[in-house]
């Protein structure tokens, strides 16, 4: 259902979103960010800006201090992952994301949802990432990164997720694999998944984004249509050059 007439409901919003790991330290300042049904949005921003904590925080692994998280309307914060899992959100971590000793196809089969061998929907992945059904019996652990990387993709897409949130996807690929990552993103998300991923490929990322936004100290600072944000010229200088600067965030915490 539409807001309006044109625009696409958001399925997906943060607002003033607090958390961290520690007692009293917090790593997420005030996150805000939305995603309407069947975009890309990405999220860029320095290393340790808070990206991976902001998606860990929307799938339940960490609990927001203050703000709120609305998935078709529901607050989930406080919900835990295999609860958010059954409404319909999916991740592939930034890190670990496949069981190295197992093969791809039980790899595939852990990602499932009901009990039983869900057999259609591995037949389902093997059509959407072919290499994969030839490699079904070869353990994830001896695939080389940009496979591991779709095993990856593929275990969370298992549950047929209305949303998939994917941390830095393209991370240590060779330039030939980031395409084909970056390919099979775009086909997941024509088939009607709504993608929130953060990326380091940041110009790359943001070139097949719906939106975007750049994170920085735990706090959205940027927002706007993925080209947009590429032709700012602020935020190319900033975040977007690959300059060792100081952030603009950062500049301004170590004047007050
Ligand atoms: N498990 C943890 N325990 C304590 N602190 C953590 C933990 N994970 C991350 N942090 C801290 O939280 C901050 C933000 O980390 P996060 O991983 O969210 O950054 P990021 O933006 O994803 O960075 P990168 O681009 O390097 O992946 C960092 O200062 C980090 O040290
Ligand atoms: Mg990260």
């Amino acid at each position: 259902m539409s807001e309006n007439g044109d625009k696409p409901a958001d399925i997906l919003t943060t607002k003033d979103v607090v958390a961290g790991y520690i007692p009293e330290v917090d790593i997420l300042n005030g996150a805000s960010m939305r995603a309407a049904q069947g975009e890309v949005v990405t999220i860029v921003g320095p290393n340790g800006a808070g990206k991976s904590t902001l998606i860990k925080t929307i799938f339940g692994l960490l609990t927001p201090r203050s703000g709120s998280i609305v998935y078709r309307g529901d607050e989930i914060s406080g919900l835990r992952p295999h609860d958010i899992t059954r409404r319909g959100l999916s991740y592939v971590p930034q890190l670990d994301n496949v069981f190295p000793t197992l093969t791809v196809e039980e790899n595939l089969e852990l990602g499932a949802l009901a009990k039983g061998k869900p057999t259609e929907r591995i037949e389902r992945m093997y059509e959407l990432f072919p290499r994969l059904g030839e490699r079904r019996k070869q353990d994830a652990g001896t695939m080389s990164g940009g496979e591991r990387q779709m095993v990856a993709m593929a275990r969370a897409l298992m549950p047929d997720p209305d949303v998939l949130l994917l941390d830095e996807p393209s991370a240590g690929l060779a330039p030939a694999f980031v395409d084909a990552i970056f390919e099979k993103v775009k086909e997941v998300n024509e088939a009607g998944v709504t993608i929130v991923m953060v990326e380091q490929n940041a110009v790359r990322a943001l070139a097949m984004s719906n939106r975007g936004y750049v994170l920085d100290l735990g706090k959205d600072r940027y927002e706007g249509r993925g080209q947009d944000l590429i032709n700012d010229p602020k935020v190319a200088e900033l975040y977007l050059g690959g300059g060792g600067g100081r952030t603009e965030a950062q500049a301004e915490q170590a004047e007050s």
